[in-house]
């Protein structure tokens, strides 16, 4: 199973190894600028939106919660729109583990390599760039790896964490009642469901080196070892109930702790709360179109997804506000994927309501701009400047 093979990354790593591979992802990820972040999900949320708006109903799973953290990630990644859909398909196979997964493995492998390529060539402001002119020195086959982690990781858990948030905000009184102006915000109803369904509700792929006891448990050298976070989360000894609420505590296990704790943790909750908040926005009286004991699962090793989430609401010809202005092509979303063209649109992010950064100015769209931190062009721990 590709997803638990040793590779090269981070999350394979302990000790020294460890540290040097992460500190370049982290300083990689932390050059982005979270409130660029945001707006830049807030302009694929309107235009994910744009594609069904107008129909009055439309199934929230494969239409936006499977489509948009893809697409934040090829922008942060440097990727051409088009391969977000292929790489949706491809990540999702790897993840359950069917009969496709080792094909669609060498999928990823062969764009991230190619994109490893075109960034040594053309180097820019991106993740795959920082990556490369880190003074971590990784080789190329690290960087890919590290590329394939973060695609595959970020995708999955934040597409889950997207449809579970979305499930409650539709189903469940708590949030519901509370966002049309009770006492719950999104990022609260956000670290409700990281607590009651974590992303990844298992964590694949612990190796001890030695035998050892944990818990009362004897563990053998080279044992599988699989954590089990839902389950921490409710563990008796930190005395919560599950379901229980706990008022946007985030000392959940959703993205672990201690060394291997998830540093894209915040670009996560990012896309999903502006994502959600996009949405509701522009679609205010959304609402579940079938009952809710119809809706159904399906479970992987690791985690388990809502099989569809078909919604109903007033359609909406009018296009999106803060759209910006017409780009040479238009952009489509199917119910299989995104063909986004109209590529040059990314550097000029709307702004939205919750947004008070000044609108773009006409400039060169150039999307670099918009995410990276102010003054850190180049990124930490850079031995060239890339941009
Ligand atoms: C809501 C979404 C997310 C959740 C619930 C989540 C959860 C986790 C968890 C549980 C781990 C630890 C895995 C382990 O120890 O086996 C982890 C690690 C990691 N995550 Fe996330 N993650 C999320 C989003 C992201 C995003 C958006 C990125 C990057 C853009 C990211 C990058 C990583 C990386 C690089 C690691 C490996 C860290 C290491 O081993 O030192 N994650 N994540």
């Amino acid at each position: 199973m590709p997803v638990l093979a040793w590779r090269p990354d981070c999350i394979s790593q302990d000790g020294h190894e460890h540290k040097r591979l992460r500190g370049a992802v982290k300083d990689s990820l932390e050059s982005f600028d979270r409130r660029a972040i945001r707006r830049h999900v807030h302009r694929r949320s309107h235009q994910l939106v744009d594609g069904f708006a107008g129909a009055g109903h439309v199934e929230l799973v494969g239409r936006f919660a499977e489509l948009l953290p893809m697409m934040v990630l090829t922008d942060l990644f440097g990727l051409p729109d088009d391969e977000g859909a292929r790489l949706v398909e491809a990540s999702r196979q790897l993840v359950k583990g069917t009969e496709k997964a080792l094909e669609a493995d060498r999928h990823i492998h062969e764009i991230l390599g190619r994109l490893v390529v075109e960034k040594h060539r053309a180097p820019g402001p991106d993740l795959a760039s920082w990556l490369i002119a880190h003074e971590a020195n990784l080789d190329d086959e690290e960087v890919r790896q590290h590329l394939r982690l973060v695609l595959v990781l970020a995708n999955e858990t934040t597409t889950n964490l997207m449809v579970n948030t979305l499930r409650m905000v539709l189903t469940d009184p708590r949030f519901r009642g509370t966002l049309d102006g009770g006492r719950m915000t999104l990022q609260a109803a956000v670290e409700q469901i990281l607590w009651d369904e974590p992303p990844l509700m298992v964590l694949p792929g612990r190796f001890p080196t030695h035998d050892m006891e944990i818990a009362g448990r004897e563990v053998r050298e080279g044992d599988l070892l699989l954590l089990c976070v839902a389950a921490g989360n409710v563990d008796p000894a930190i005395g919560r109930t599950a379901g229980e609420e706990m008022y946007g505590n985030r000392s959940h296990l959703a993205f672990n702790s201690g060394p291997h704790e998830c540093p894209g943790q915040d670009i996560g909750r990012a896309v999903t709360g502006s994502g959600i908040e996009t949405l509701l926005a522009r679609l205010p009286d959304l609402r579940l179109a079938v009952p809710e004991d119809e809706l159904t699962w399906t479970a992987t090793s690791w985690s388990r997804r809502l099989d569809a989430l078909p919604v109903r609401f007033t359609p909406r010809h009018a296009r999106n506000p803060f759209a910006p202005p017409p780009a040479p092509r238009s952009d489509t979303v199917t119910a299989t994927g995104v063909t986004a063209a109209g590529a040059t649109a990314a550097g000029a992010a709307p702004a939205s309501a919750g947004d008070t950064a000044p609108a773009p100015r006409q400039r060169p769209p150039r999307r670099w701009r918009r995410l990276v931190r102010p003054g850190d062009a180049a990124g930490p721990g850079r031995q060239h400047p890339t941009g």
